[in-house]
């Protein structure tokens, strides 16, 4: 008998192995499914609806097999209408007319006996439950919803060679309530936003990545309620939290959202200029921030892990663009003055850090910015200035979030900052310029040591953005140059193909970079696409808009520079969108070029 389908939620059970013909014949037979040389004997299929709107649905799926354990699978069904997956986790998952294949890779590739497999996807269309699934060829049907009997003459149910789905590397996966874990992004999964995925998909060749993570961005006070914003669709803050609160399964999940909407907003540049005037703070504290700590902090999202990214692009330019340094622009000496950036980060550091669960990372740059002992430490005194302003303390930084504003490369594999060419030091080569790193990593790693030692707490984590920073393709070298001539040496062997380390929009030659990963080094909370990769940086020539976006010339590829990049051609690719507007150009560049590759 087959159980009805209850509020969105169905069980599928099938017999065991029934005398002498195996279900796992009948139902391979009648698929065709290329089988594994194992025997499934039966199977138990839990899809739930999770979450349904206008035009899609979550479904979350548990696959539990009752026959002899399998060391890979695939669980098949047919859409009962035109449904479309369009993005999916913890399995791969295709589709062809309305047959949908779901297998399980990595963790998740094999089950035992009695275990299960979960996965997720979301789906276009509605949320019509499927009729019939099958595991490995066998249909998971006929049963009663009543757990069978445990055969008495089974000998050994168990198999002695559990492969263990389970994650080992969770040190708590599940702390007392009110207690952060160190590090967030371990033993969770990360929230895939559909909005993004859904563009991603829509690329040639970007189902490849369309499920992976990447971050919201809350950048308007109208993207909180949704229908605002190009990065939250008609999706408002809350729908996103339902939406991850029903992609998690059973481990943790962690949703990443970025708070971007300081007053007087990206006062170095143009492209990201925001709606608040310099003067409004009052505005930043009770119509955004506030608004979104009182939807995070609602109980029914108290088991996700929230990763806060505090407002890129604002505090390190009160150390390094203003003044008398050569860099100075008008609108950070006027943020310097008035302290509303100190004050808005502070304050949003304070409010979100009240809430258990919310853990806030501050944007802390990039090496080609702050990688120089005058800017690092100055900026880290900036930081920790916010953190003790407008109620907020150091407890109230869980870390900090490094190159979302930038493509510099993870890591550069040739050559080290103090390695010597001919008897000259790498960092007095034109491209490092004295600089005190030559990546990300290592900087990351040196600016989360400098922060301890100015009082933050001394388990902070590190997220660098690798969202950009790949450079691949034919462009990339493979080994170090041969040259003796410094500068020809740094050229021909550094793999960031930018023009100048200053270089930050749209850029040409640049590729995807490691996917989000957790605790991949020493001191890093997580690799991160927190930059959805796709989306631009700014307009390559001026476009009227109601976001307050303005047209910086360092977008345009006809530009050459001004003295923050060392008065360079601006390396940008041409006939770009306003900044966060989808840009399917740079989506190709960066596929294109990804670096690990994407397959
Ligand atoms: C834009 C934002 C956008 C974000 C993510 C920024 O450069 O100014 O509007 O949300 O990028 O794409």
């Amino acid at each position: 008998m087959r159980a009805e389908p209850q509020s969105g939620r169905a069980r599928w059970r099938s017999g065991k192995a029934i005398a002498g013909v195996s279900a796992l014949a009948l139902g391979a037979g009648a698929l065709g499914v290329a089988l594994p040389a194992y025997a499934a004997e039966g199977c138990e299929v839990d899809y739930t609806v999770a979450n349904e709107w206008s035009s899609g649905f979550t479904a979350n799926v548990e696959v539990t097999n009752l026959g002899d354990p399998v060391d890979s699978w695939e669980l098949v069904w047919e859409f009962p209408g035109d449904q479309q997956v369009s993005n999916g986790w913890n399995a791969d998952l295709s589709q062809s007319g309305q047959t949908v294949t779901a297998s399980g890779s990595g963790w998740n590739g094999s089950i035992p006996t009695d275990g299960s497999a979960q996965f997720g996807f979301n789906g276009d269309g509605s949320g019509e439950i499927p009729g019939e699934f099958t595991l490995n060829g066998v249909v998971c049907d006929g049963g009663t919803d009543e757990p069978d009997p445990e055969p008495t003459d089974d000998p050994d149910p168990e198999p002695t060679d559990d492969p263990d789905p389970e994650p080992t590397d969770d040190p708590d996966p599940d702390p007392e309530p009110g207690e952060r874990v160190d590090n967030p992004y371990e033993g969770a999964d990360l929230y895939v936003n559909p909005v993004w995925s859904d563009n991603a998909s829509g690329e040639p060749g970007g189902d490849a990545i369309a499920d992976e993570p990447t971050a919201l961005w809350l950048d308007r006070i109208g993207a909180i309620a949704g229908n605002d914003s190009p990065t939250t669709g008609d999706m408002g803050l809350r729908d996103h939290l339902d939406e991850a609160v029903a992609q998690a399964g059973d481990r943790p999940m962690n949703i990443q959202v970025v708070v971007y909407n300081l007053p007087g907003r990206d006062c170095a540049a143009l492209s990201s200029h925001g709606e608040l005037g310099q003067e409004e703070i009052g505005r930043y504290k009770t119509e955004y921030i506030d608004v979104i700590a009182d939807i995070m902090d609602d109980e029914k999202y108290s088991d996700l892990r929230i990763s806060t990214i505090i407002e890129p692009d604002s505090l390190p330019n009160l150390v390094t663009n203003v003044g008398s340094r050569d860099t100075a622009t008008e609108n950070c000496d006027t943020m310097l003055d008035n302290g509303n950036y100190v004050e808005g980060v502070g304050y949003a550091l304070s409010e979100l850090g009240e809430i258990p669960n919310v853990y806030n990372y501050v944007d802390a740059g990039h090496h080609g910015w702050l990688g120089w002992d005058t800017n690092l430490s100055p900026s880290v005194e900036v930081f920790h200035e916010a953190a003790n302003t407008a109620g907020a303390t150091v407890d109230d930084v869980h870390g900090f979030a490094v190159n979302t504003a930038n493509y510099s490369a993870l890591e550069e594999p040739h050559f080290d900052v103090d390695d010597t060419v001919n008897g000259q030091q790498v960092r007095q080569s034109d491209w490092v310029d004295w600089n005190q790193y030559v990546d990300e990593q290592s900087f990351a790693q040196a600016l989360r040591d400098e922060a301890v030692s100015q009082g933050f707490d001394s388990d902070v984590g590190m997220l660098i953005d690798t969202s950009r920073n790949g450079w691949g393709g034919s462009e990339r070298p493979t080994e170090p140059s041969s040259s003796d001539d410094l500068n020809t040496f740094i050229e021909d062997s550094r793999t960031d193909r930018r023009i100048h380390p200053g270089n930050w929009c749209n850029q040409s030659g640049a590729g995807l970079g490691e996917r989000p990963e957790a605790a991949p080094a020493s001191g890093i909370d997580a690799y991160s696409w927190i930059k959805p990769p796709g989306e631009s940086d700014g307009n390559s020539e001026p476009i009227d808009n109601d976001e307050g976006k303005g047209f910086d010339r360092m977008c345009d590829p006809t530009y050459e520079g001004n003295v923050r990049n060392g008065n360079s051609p601006s390396g940008a690719l041409p006939n770009a969108p306003v900044s966060g507007h989808w840009f399917s150009a740079q989506f190709q560049e960066l596929l294109d070029n990804a670096h690990p590759s994407v397959q």
